[in-house]
């Protein structure tokens, strides 16, 4: 087991009912005056927004509003927020949506606590920030982990096609977190699927990161992934089954809090992230989406590293029957976890995305993928330019039934 550091300052405020305590919680923050971030539609037309704000105004708590967060939060909003607030006097941000806004929030929090920063330097990986405003947060989907998480993904905008980067700081973990699960009654069908396979994505990334012995870390991944995915498949049928909702919402937190990931080498190996970070970025697709668009594709580049290890995720979480031999057991395990995203209506590759990349675009995705030489990526198999290109390349052919 590795050495590490655990720190997760957030409050959760978990279960039906507690939004209403939104302007309580923030009151306690002793700030001036409140930013109330939110996205395209959903909070207004679920009538969540208002309560939130009347939540506020009776607690005595001034605030602005800014609405508007597109899913892949772009930048210019941020830049929008950020003048909004220092032209208002704001000095906490309460985020009410899913894993854009809170990302949105966090990013105009840390643009307000470093003005001699541009704020995109953060997610270009060429400055680092020293401080951050606070942020709380009333989450709408279980998906991103943001609630709770030590990163922000913000997409800029560029003439030669959009950057998604993402930028992590225990700074801009949120004060607070209210999670009431009936608050994603609403979510689309895909959107709730999208947020399903994001949490397990949370944990399977560091999961294949093998650390021998770490039986703690292990049992905690390997039962996180074994509820989601048990009631992953009851939301299909049944959306509004609310032990469900909650069993998901809980998961998503820990699955993305560091709770995973302690005891493990580094921070696990979140290629499959990066490589959809990147068709974001090109094609604004759904995070959750992109990553179960990638997923089979990069375990069959990998999985001959670390055999015995998928071999276990195959019988401890897919329950596939083992064989045996650790090959075959693995590559079954893909097939099984393909097949569960199949059942959640989740692509398996980048047709079935909606998505048929070029050459010249996988070279471009690849390219931008190593930030433009500046990096590898991946853990299990440190992965260079030319083995990313060649794993948007698998993704990018339906794969015969056959043969997998
Ligand atoms: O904008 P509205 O109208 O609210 O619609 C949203 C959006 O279209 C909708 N939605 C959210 N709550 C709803 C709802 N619709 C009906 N009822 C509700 N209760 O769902 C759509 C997706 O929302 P979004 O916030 O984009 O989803 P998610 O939480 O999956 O966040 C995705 C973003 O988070 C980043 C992703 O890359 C992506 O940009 N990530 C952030 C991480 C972090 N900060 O730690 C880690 C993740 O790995 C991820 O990269
Ligand atoms: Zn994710």
């Amino acid at each position: 087991m590795q050495n590490f550091q655990f720190y997760v300052p957030t409050k959760v405020i978990f279960g039906q009912g507690t939004v209403d305590q939104v302007g309580q919680l923030v009151a306690e923050q002793g700030c001036k005056k409140v930013l109330v971030h939110f996205g395209g539609r959903s909070a207004k037309a679920s009538g969540l927004l208002d309560r939130v704000c009347a939540s506020l105004q009776s607690a005595g708590v001034p605030y602005v509003t800014l609405g508007g967060v597109k899913p892949n939060p772009r930048l210019a909003l941020v830049y929008e927020g950020l003048e909004l607030c220092r032209k208002e006097g704001v000095d906490f941000l309460l985020a009410v949506g899913g894993g854009s806004v809170i990302d949105s929030a966090k990013a105009i929090a840390f643009g307000l606590a470093n003005p001699d920063l541009d704020v995109w330097d953060l997610y270009d990986q060429r400055a680092a920030a020293t401080a951050c405003a606070p942020v709380g947060c009333v989450l709408t989907i279980a998906a991103a982990g943001s609630e709770t998480s030590n990163s922000s993904v913000i997409t800029k905008e560029t003439p030669d096609g959009d950057l998604k980067r993402a930028y992590g700081s225990d700074l801009c973990r949120p004060r607070f977190a209210i999670m009431d699960p009936t608050l994603t009654y609403t979510l689309p069908d895909y959107q709730t699927a999208c947020g399903c396979t994001d949490i397990m994505m949370h944990t399977m990334e560091r999961f294949f990161a093998y650390e021998k012995d770490n039986d703690v870390t292990d049992n905690i991944a390997i039962g996180i992934l074994r509820a989601v995915k048990k009631n992953a498949l009851i939301l299909v049928n049944d959306p509004k089954n609310y032990n469900a909702r909650a069993q998901i919402m809980w998961a998503g937190s820990l699955s993305h809090n560091s709770l995973t990931g302690c005891g493990i080498v580094g921070r696990g190996d979140w290629a499959t992230h990066q490589l959809e970070h990147e068709l974001g970025g090109m094609f604004d697709v759904a995070h959750g989406a992109g990553l179960a668009a990638m997923w089979g594709s990069w375990a069959r580049y990998v999985c001959d590293a670390q055999p015995a290890r998928f071999a276990q995720f195959a019988r401890e979480v897919m329950e596939v029957p083992a064989t045996g031999d650790d090959m075959i057991d693995a590559l079954a395990g893909i097939a099984a976890f393909e097949n569960l995203m199949h059942e959640l209506h989740m692509p398996t590759n980048l047709p079935e995305l909606g998505v048929t990349a070029t050459e010249q675009q996988i070279e471009t995705l690849a390219y931008r993928c190593t930030y433009e030489h500046r990096r590898k990526i991946g853990y299990v198999k440190v992965l260079d330019e030319s083995d990313i290109a060649n794993i948007y390349r698998m993704a990018n052919q339906v794969p015969d039934p056959l043969f997998t």
